[in-house]
């Protein structure tokens, strides 16, 4: 039997208790489908941060290599300013582990309502393949502090002078910047990751920029996506400002098979995407490295007063949890989580805020029999 091992990152809030029902369900699909995941747990988080000052250690990142796979709860504490945990630890293990691509499905499953008029499952099933290293999230910036940075940014010092008579010299702290980083081969690794997916699909492949305005990043962009397009001729492409998506996922989500967007536009997108499928509470993403140690998690946050409660929806985690298997290659395993959390949509078995009266732990464990009674 293959013994996969994987590592565990509850986190804070309600991560606990939503990873605690995707566990339930993984196993049984291990136990349904001839496979065992081994799984280690880390505390990564605020209470550990709040203790001792450490986020995730350099020797912590080492030892995680050794897994196939990592499956996150969700992080943010309201007694952490924000900024610490998300990129001291979710988007610390994205870099160091190279996850290029997130992976994030938009999929209206039977059963569930969406705020679009008219639009029914066949209508909403496209996924977006969000680039996950670079752009506005490299992390380079800063808040400009006197006589710091004057050379690079002499074109801003200026500008601002005569807009605002703002003296970069004496004017402490008045402007920051950020820079957004787009690379030929950061882009061409996720859009041959897209073109893959979408020749397991319709064929059919959206391209996200801005390349009207931030001609310089989304021009490079577009320049490659036209490169690598060449090399799928089976694939039809086209391509939409993201402004312009915003609108269309609403009128017309029918229109998309697959996605591909830089990492910011991403980020925003997806959560109107969320939205259409019936809302964060169903949200799955996979931060991916095809070589290397992946990350599953919700892409819902970690929604601290409902802590402890046990309604939280545990429907994304257990969605990611599928996208788990279907990374290590099980296939069916990650096909009948999807078909028995629909199965659990369709008899009500659903916590409050899907109209139901169950409680977080017993999701679990209805979806966890439903897979072994297939
Ligand atoms: C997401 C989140 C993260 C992001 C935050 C928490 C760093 O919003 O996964 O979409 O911006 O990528
Ligand atoms: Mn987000």
């Amino acid at each position: 039997m293959t013994t996969y091992k994987a590592a565990c990152m509850p986190g804070d809030g309600i991560g606990p208790e939503i990873i605690a029902e995707g566990r339930k369900v993984l196993d049984s699909a291990g136990e349904k489908f001839g496979f065992d995941i081994d799984w280690t747990d880390y505390d990564t988080g605020a209470e550990r941060y709040l203790k001792t000052g450490e986020l995730i250690s350099e020797d912590e990142l080492k030892e995680l290599s050794k897994f196939s796979t990592i499956y996150f709860g969700s992080i943010g504490d309201d007694r952490v300013k924000p900024g610490i945990l998300e990129k001291g630890i979710l988007l610390a293990l994205r870099f160091y582990f190279d996850q290029y691509v997130n992976l994030r499905p938009i999929k209206l499953l039977k059963g569930v309502s969406t705020p679009l008029a008219n639009k029914k499952p066949s209508d909403i099933d496209f996924v977006v393949v969000r680039e996950n290293t670079e752009d506005f999230y490299v992390g380079i910036g800063s808040r400009v502090k006197s006589g710091k940075q004057r050379d690079e940014l002499s074109v801003l010092r200026d500008l601002y002078n005569v807009k605002f008579g703002i003296d970069v010299e004496t004017d402490a702290d008045e402007l920051a910047y950020q820079i957004g980083v787009v690379s030929r081969q950061g882009s061409k690794r996720v859009m041959e990751y897209a073109f893959d997916l979408s020749m397991t699909r319709d064929k059919k492949l959206t391209s996200v920029d801005k390349a009207n305005v931030l001609t310089d990043v989304y021009g490079l962009w577009r320049e490659v996506f036209e490169e690598t397009k060449i090399n799928y001729p089976a694939v039809s492409t086209d391509y939409n400002f993201v402004d312009a998506i915003t609108m269309w996922f609403v009128k017309n989500p029918e229109w998309f098979d697959v996605v591909v967007t830089p990492n910011m536009f991403g980020d925003i997108i997806t959560d109107l995407g969320a939205m259409i499928q019936g809302g964060l509470g169903l949200a799955p993403g996979g931060n991916i490295n095809p070589d290397g140690t992946s990350m599953f998690e919700p892409i819902h946050g970690s929604a601290p007063k409902y802590k402890g409660q046990n309604v939280a929806n545990p429907l994304a985690t257990i969605w990611a949890g599928s996208l788990l298997l279907d990374t290590l290659g099980e296939k069916e395993a990650a096909a009948a989580v999807v078909s028995s959390i629909e199965h659990s949509i369709e008899k009500g078995a659903v916590t409050r805020d899907m109209g139901g009266s169950m409680g977080t732990n017993e999701i679990g464990e209805w979806i966890a029999k439903d897979i072994l009674n297939k």
